[in-house]
C-alpha cells in the first residue's frame, strides 16, 4: 500500500515536530521578540507550536491506532525488508528470483509455444469446416477435464448437462445478434433484463421499492456500488471517501476503491472473530469521512458470513451504507435459508440497515457468466449511479451500467435458465450443496493433521494445517490434477464446493490422504507450481510481488509461436 511508508514517515515527524518547528521559526521569533519582547509571545510561541503537532498527531494517531500494534510493527517490518532488498547486492538476488519465477510461468502458459497460432488476420476467409475443426480441436480437451465434474473447479458452479444445456444453446442462438442499447428494437431483452433484477430482489427479500441493476458480474456490480457511495460521500461534502472492509474481502473492492479515488481501510479479521467481520472491530475505524461498510456473504476464502445484523445497526447508526457482497453466495443463501439450512446472521434486506447488495447469477443461479445483479435498498442510491449525457453531439445518452453496447444472449439465456429451475430447483440445488459442504468439512477433520479452519456457513471449506505446510498439500493434489485454490493470512487451502463434488469426494480424501502421507514420508518435500509462490509471498516485498503479478498478465495477453 502506498501509504505505509507516508505513515511512518508521519510518526516520526510527529515526534519530531515541535522541535523541528522551534529551530526553523527560531529566527522568526527573534525578530518578533525585539519589537515586543514580552513573555507573553514565548508562551504563544509555544502554544503554537504545540497545536500544531497535537493536530498532527491526532491525524496520524488515529492511523496507528486502527493499524493497532501488530499493524505498526508488521509495517516496521516491511520498511526494513522493504530497505534490506534496496541493497545492491540483495537487489541483484532479487532480480535474478524474479527473473527464474517468471521464466517459470511463461513455460506454464505458454509451453514451448504454439504450432497453431495465428499472429495476424488471413487474407482470405477460411471456410466454415475448418474454423469449426479448430474449435472443437483446441476445446475438447477443456471441457472433458474441466466442466462441471468438479476436480479441475473452474469457477463453473454447475454441469453443464442435458436439457438446460439444450435450452441454454437455443436462446444463445435466437439472440446471437441483439444490442440491448437498443431496447426499441429488443423490447424482449430489456423485460428479461428487468424482470432478472427483480427476482433477485425478491430473492433478497427486498420491499416494493427495492430496486437494482444488471451487470456483467460481481466485480460490475460491487464497481457500481462503491461509485455510489462515493457519489453519496460527495453531497455530503466528504472529498476523500473511504470505505471499509474485512481483508477478507474479494479483490474487486481493492480494484473499485483504485478506479474511483476513494481509499479503502482492510480490517484485519482472524481466528479470535471466526474470520468474521465484527461490528466490534468496525467501530474504532468509523471515522467522519468513511462513507460504507463493505461485508460479505460468505468470503471466497473462508465460507464466513459476516455479522451483517451487527454491522447494519452500526451503519444506521452512523448514517452510512453497508454493501453486502453476496456475489459468491448469491441465490445458495436465499434457497438454504427457505430450508432453515443457515447458521448465521440474516444478510439481505431484512436487515434494516443493509442498503445494497452484490448477487452473482453467473455462480450459484446456474446462468452462464455475464450476468450479476446490483439491488439497492433506495432508488435514490441507484440513480447515483447513472451518468446522463446531455451535452454531447450524440444528443442524450445514458446506459444503465458501466457498459455500452451489451449483446442481449447472455442475459436472454440466463432469464431461461432461471425460469427453467424456478424455486423447487433451487432449493433441491441448494439442498445438495449444502449435504456436500457438511461432507467435505467431516472428511477433512477425519484426516490427522488437517482442520477446517474455521466455521464456514457456506460453500467454501477452508482447509489449515498445524502440522503439514498446507502449501506442500495443495502442491500434491495440483499433481493429482486437482485445482485447488490457496489462501493466505493465515495459509490455507480452500473448495468450493460445486454441483457434483458429493460425486467425486471419495476420489478426493484418497488423494488428500495420500498427500499426507506421503508428507509424512518425506518432509523434505517442496512445493512447486502456485503453491510455491503461495509459500513464498509472505517473506516476499510487495514491489516484487507486483512485478511478478503485472508481468503475468502481460504474458496471458500475448501470443507465442512454436519454433519451427
Ligand atoms: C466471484 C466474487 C466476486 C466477483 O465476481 P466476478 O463475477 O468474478 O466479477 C465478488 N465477490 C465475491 C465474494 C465473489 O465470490
Ligand atoms: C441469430 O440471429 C439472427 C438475427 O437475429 C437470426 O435470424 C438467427 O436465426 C439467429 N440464429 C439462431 C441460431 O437462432
Ligand atoms: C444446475 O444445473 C444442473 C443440471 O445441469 C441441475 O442438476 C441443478 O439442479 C441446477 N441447479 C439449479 C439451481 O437448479
Amino acid at each position: 500500500m502506498a501509504t505505509d511508508p507516508q505513515v511512518l514517515f508521519c510518526v516520526v515527524l510527529t515526534l519530531l515536530l515541535p522541535l523541528r518547528l522551534h529551530t526553523t521559526l527560531s529566527p522568526i521569533q527573534e525578530k518578533l521578540r525585539q519589537p515586543f519582547g514580552s513573555i507573553r509571545l514565548n508562551a504563544a510561541w509555544n502554544v503554537l507550536c504545540v497545536t500544531l503537532s497535537v493536530l498532527a498527531c491526532r491525524r496520524w494517531g488515529i492511523e496507528m491506532w486502527q493499524r493497532g500494534l501488530r499493524g505498526m510493527v508488521a509495517l516496521a517490518g516491511r520498511e526494513v525488508l522493504r530497505t534490506v532488498c534496496s541493497l545492491p547486492y540483495i537487489r541483484g538476488i532479487v532480480r535474478r528470483e524474479v527473473a527464474k519465477e517468471l521464466k517459470a510461468i511463461e513455460v506454464s502458459i505458454h509451453g514451448n509455444g504454439d504450432p497453431t497460432a495465428v499472429l495476424e488476420l488471413p487474407k482470405q476467409g477460411l471456410p466454415r469446416e475448418e474454423i469449426l475443426r479448430r474449435i472443437q480441436l483446441a476445446s475438447a480437451a477443456e471441457a472433458a477435464e474441466y466442466v462441471g465434474v468438479g476436480k479441475k473447479w473452474a469457477g463453473i458452479y454447475h454441469s453443464p448437462v442435458g436439457e438446460l444445456v439444450d435450452l441454454q444453446n437455443k436462446v444463445w442462438g435466437i439472440y446471437n445478434c441483439s444490442n440491448t442499447l437498443y431496447e426499441g428494437v429488443f423490447p424482449s431483452v430489456r423485460k428479461y433484463e428487468a424482470e432478472l433484477i427483480s427476482w433477485a430482489v425478491r430473492l433478497l427479500n427486498g420491499a416494493r421499492s427495492t430496486c437494482g441493476l444488471l451487470t456483467s458480474g460481481g466485480t460490475e456490480s460491487v464497481m457500481l456500488a462503491a461509485l455510489c457511495y462515493r457519489e453519496l460521500g460527495r453531497s455530503r461534502g466528504i472529498a476523500t471517501p473511504r470505505i471499509l472492509a474485512a481483508n477478507t474481502c474479494h479483490p474487486c473492492i481493492v480494484k473499485a476503491c483504485h478506479y474511483f479515488g476513494i481509499t479503502l481501510t482492510k480490517i484485519p479479521v482472524d481466528e479470535s472473530t471466526g474470520f468474521a467481520l465484527r461490528a466490534r472491530r468496525v467501530r474504532r475505524h468509523l471515522t467522519g469521512d468513511v462513507v460504507c461498510i463493505y461485508a460479505s456473504a460468505p468470503t471466497f476464502p473462508h465460507g464466513v458470513v459476516d455479522c451483517i445484523e451487527d454491522l447494519g445497526k452500526l451503519a444506521e447508526r452512523w448514517g452510512i451504507g453497508l454493501h453486502v457482497d453476496n456475489c459468491l453466495g448469491g441465490v445458495l443463501l436465499s434457497y438454504m435459508d427457505k430450508q432453515g439450512l443457515t447458521e448465521h446472521q440474516a444478510w439481505d434486506f431484512r436487515v434494516p440497515g443493509v442498503s445494497s447488495i452484490s448477487v452473482d447469477l453467473h455462480k450459484y443461479g446456474n446462468t452462464s457468466k455475464g450476468v450479476s445483479v446490483i439491488a439497492f435498498r433506495d432508488p435514490a442510491l441507484r440513480r447515483l449511479t447513472y451518468v446522463p449525457v446531455t451535452d454531447g453531439c450524440e444528443g442524450l445518452y445514458v446506459t444503465p451500467t458501466m457498459q455500452g453496447a451489451r449483446g442481449g444472449a447472455v442475459i436472454a439465456q440466463a432469464w431461461a435458465t432461471m425460469l427453467f429451475f424456478g424455486d423447487a430447483g433451487y432449493a433441491k440445488f441448494a439442498a445438495r450443496i449444502h449435504r456436500a459442504h457438511k461432507l467435505y468439512q467431516d472428511a477433512i477433520d477425519a484426516i490427522p493433521g488437517l482442520h477446517v479452519l474455521c466455521k464456514c456457513h457456506a460453500c467454501i471449506v477452508p482447509v489449515g494445517s498445524s502440522k503439514y505446510n498446507i502449501y506442500s498439500v495443495a502442491s500434491l493434489l495440483e499433481e493429482k490434477g486437482w485445482n485447488l485454490a490457496t489462501g493466505q493470512l493465515p495459509p490455507c487451502l480452500t473448495i468450493c464446493i460445486g454441483e457434483r463434488h458429493d460425486e467425486i469426494i471419495n476420489e478426493f480424501t484418497a488423494d488428500l490422504r495420500a498427500a499426507v502421507d506421503f508428507l509424512d514420508a518425506t518432509p523434505s518435500y517442496k512445493p512447486s507450481g502456485a503453491a510455491a509462490v503461495y509459500g513464498a509471498m509472505p517473506t516476499t516485498p510487495t514491489a516484487v510481488l507486483e512485478e511478478v503479478v503485472r508481468s503475468y498478465v502481460d504474458m496471458r495477453m500475448s501470443i507465442k509461436q512454436a519454433e519451427s
